[in-house]
């Protein structure tokens, strides 16, 4: 796997985690909301609800006209429960506690918010406590203030639950005091309870939101660094791409010159410089090219290896490169030469070895050069060797060089013939020219039906 692949995939992993992190604290936090809502809203009722029960208790109770709903309270003890006023209206005493009853049946009641004020030690069995409200009220002896809890209601909604201790105050015992209440006794409990269902249905939306918000920030995120990733790929493989063409033409180029630098380009140069010579030397033109053909394969049939083959096939290409030397008109003169003439001519052996000598070859070429006018008998130029001194690969290309001059035409003589030329080198074999040489050319003409290119 790239480090590309390998880093985006833990960038997208690292952006699913902290968004599932930060959507699980909103969640939390949005799916309380109804509870603390349910909490405030339970207080401020208990609040309120003490609030109006000590306005009713201070005034000990209050008086109002009964109805056949809101009759006399029959557990209500005082003398003075019923009054007539002096116009000779009705009265009964309401208590705090059938106050409270009365408001949370019949004018509290709504929007699944409800009350019950309760006690351990009841004067009304009305009044009674429920499982939950009991456990509240014993806790409440053992010094706890509040209590809160989740109940589900019949009809399967989860109902909030909240409960207070009610003390004995002063006035209250204007009416307790029978029951051995003592001030800061704790007298019982006023509790409420809040249906969640609807608080909890808008929380269920806002948290769909949330949801679907946060789905498609990390969408969003996603999609961001999947192009992302998808451009660094791109530019990743251009860069290798042009590191493999780089490589690629690296490669070419170095098999390109440790092909080519050693021999096609040394047969390349040799072949230019044969042929600047015989730009100047027209009747020349073609000698020297023959007498390589010629020579190479006199090499061959004398049984040398083609590299030494190959070796005499370019120093014959250019053995008279040193006629570059001798004037123009010296060169295509018409006719026979004065010495000084041909002693000028003589010169270009010494002077082709002089200009090739430098080159760097992996055969004697430059010595070839030098020696492809010597004669094995000690007659030749420049330096008169015998047989022994002159190297193999001169002693051919003076036979090749014999039978094409002088089976070609020159500017002072027209040509003698192929005849002619082959009687001379068998006259001269083994007196000027070397005895195998000239047998293996004899047999390439005369067996082997060699012709010149
Ligand atoms: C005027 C008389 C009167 C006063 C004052 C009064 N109460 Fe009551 N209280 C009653 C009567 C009567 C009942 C039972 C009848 C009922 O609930 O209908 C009762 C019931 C209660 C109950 C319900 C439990 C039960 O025994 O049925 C509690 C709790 C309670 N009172 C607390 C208090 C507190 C706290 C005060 C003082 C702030 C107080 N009352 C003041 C007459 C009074
Ligand atoms: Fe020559």
């Amino acid at each position: 796997m790239s480090s590309i692949k390998r880093n985006s995939l833990l960038l997208a992993l690292l952006w699913t985690a902290l968004l599932s992190v930060l959507l699980t604290v909103n969640i939390n936090e949005v799916r309380d909301d109804p509870l603390q809502h349910a909490e405030t809203q339970a207080k401020a009722v208990i609040k309120s609800a003490i609030g109006f029960r000590s306005w009713a208790s201070h005034f000990g109770g209050v008086y109002v006209q009964p109805s056949e709903k809101y009759p006399p309270n029959p557990y209500l003890k005082s003398p003075d429960r019923d009054v007539t006023t002096t116009t000779g209206k009705k009265l009964t005493l309401i208590n705090p506690a059938y106050m409270t009853r009365q408001v949370f049946q019949d004018f509290y009641g709504k929007d699944g918010v409800n009350g019950h004020l309760t006690s351990l030690k009841l004067l009304n069995p009305i009044n009674a406590p429920d499982a939950w409200e009991r456990d509240a009220l014993l806790s409440f002896e053992k010094g706890s203030n509040h209590a809160a809890a989740i109940e589900k209601s019949a009809s399967g909604e989860n109902v909030f639950r909240y409960m207070q201790p009610l003390y004995v105050e002063e006035k209250c015992l204007t009416c307790h005091a029978v029951q051995n209440y003592k001030v800061g006794d704790i007298r019982g409990g006023i509790s409420t309870s809040i249906n969640l269902s609807s608080g909890e249905a808008i929380a269920a939306q806002n948290i769909r939101t949330i949801v679907l918000t946060y789905f498609s920030v990390w969408l969003i995120g996603l999609i961001g660094l999947f192009i992302f990733f998808r451009r660094s790929v791109q530019l990743e493989a251009e860069r290798e791409q042009k590191f493999n063409l780089l490589n690629v033409s690296e490669t070419l180029a170095h098999q390109y010159i440790s092909t080519k630098s050693e021999t096609s380009n040394l047969e390349e140069a040799l072949q230019a410089i044969s042929a600047m010579l015989e730009k100047r030397d027209p009747y020349t033109a073609g000698h020297q090219q023959r007498v390589a053909d010629l020579a190479e394969k006199i090499a061959l049939e004398l049984g040398l290896s083609n590299d030494q083959a190959h070796g005499i096939r370019l120093a014959s290409l250019v053995h008279d490169i040193g006629k570059i030397q001798v004037p123009a008109e010296v060169l295509n003169k018409p006719g026979k030469l004065s010495d000084l003439e041909f002693s000028l001519i003589k010169l270009h052996p010494q002077t082709g070895f002089d200009i090739l000598k430098g080159i760097k070859f992996p055969w004697p070429i430059s010595e070839a050069v030098l020696q492809h006018h010597e004669r094995i008998d000690g007659s030749g130029y420049p330096q008169g060797l015998n047989a022994d001194q002159i190297c193999i690969e001169a002693k051919i290309i003076a036979v090749a060089d014999v039978v094409e001059a002088m089976s070609s035409h020159r500017p002072y003589r027209p040509g003698l013939g192929l005849e002619a030329a082959l009687n001379e080198i068998s006259k001269q074999r083994g007196k000027e020219l070397d005895a195998a040489a000239v047998d293996a050319c004899l047999k390439l003409f005369n067996e082997c039906g060699y012709k010149f290119p």
